[in-house]
């Protein structure tokens, strides 16, 4: 299979495959950091937006969630009293991105569109919230279900594995069509 994985220094399955959203991605869910991925995506194209850095926001945007977990079961209740997961999330999701060797400039983005991606913890950006940071917000809210059941959809490892690699080989594609270099030569 042709390596589609040229044209960006990170991609989404460089993360979603790292030991750290391994670990901490299940925590809000899967199924719901997939969706909010390809939603973005989806977005990023109808809004002019960088759908790489909305792909990687989508999908980090809940990676600071806790357990929140009360007799074995999630707890919304435990969640909005409790939670700081914007914060939590934006300093793991620009330490992992950094590590992986992305842009400085790219994970202080998304970093920041994680952290302002949530009224369950209340900051605000100081001036208007950019394009980014408003995908991401949105995209999150079109994807919310009452009593926190969004976080409770099962997919697998693997399931996600499989889309987030055809996430990967989409943005790559929209990254050709929109004039990017060629890939080099084998
Ligand atoms: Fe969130
Ligand atoms: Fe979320």
């Amino acid at each position: 299979m042709e390596d589609v994985n040229y044209l960006r220094q990170v991609t989404l399955t460089d993360l979603y495959t790292d030991s750290v959203c391994r670990k901490h991605l299940p925590k809000a869910g899967i199924d719901h950091s997939v969706r909010v991925a390809e939603l973005a995506v989806d977005m990023a194209v109808r809004w002019g937006v960088d759908p790489d850095l909305a792909g990687k926001a989508g999908l980090l945007h809940d990676i600071g969630h806790g357990d929140f977990i009360v007799d074995g079961e999630w707890s919304y209740n435990l969640y909005a009293t409790g939670d700081i997961h914007p914060i939590k999330g934006a300093e793991r999701a620009h330490q992992l991105l950094v590590l992986k060797g992305e842009e400085m400039a790219a994970a202080r983005e998304i970093a920041l569109a994680i952290l302002f991606h949530s009224g369950s913890t209340p900051i605000r950006p100081t001036g208007d919230p950019t394009p980014l940071q408003r995908l991401l917000a949105e995209a999150d809210d079109v994807l919310e279900e009452s009593d926190g059941r969004h976080h409770e959809r099962e997919l697998s490892y693997r399931e996600g594995l499989e889309r987030i690699r055809k996430l990967d080989a989409k943005i790559d594609a929209l990254g050709t069509a929109a004039g990017a270099a060629p890939p080099p030569p084998k």
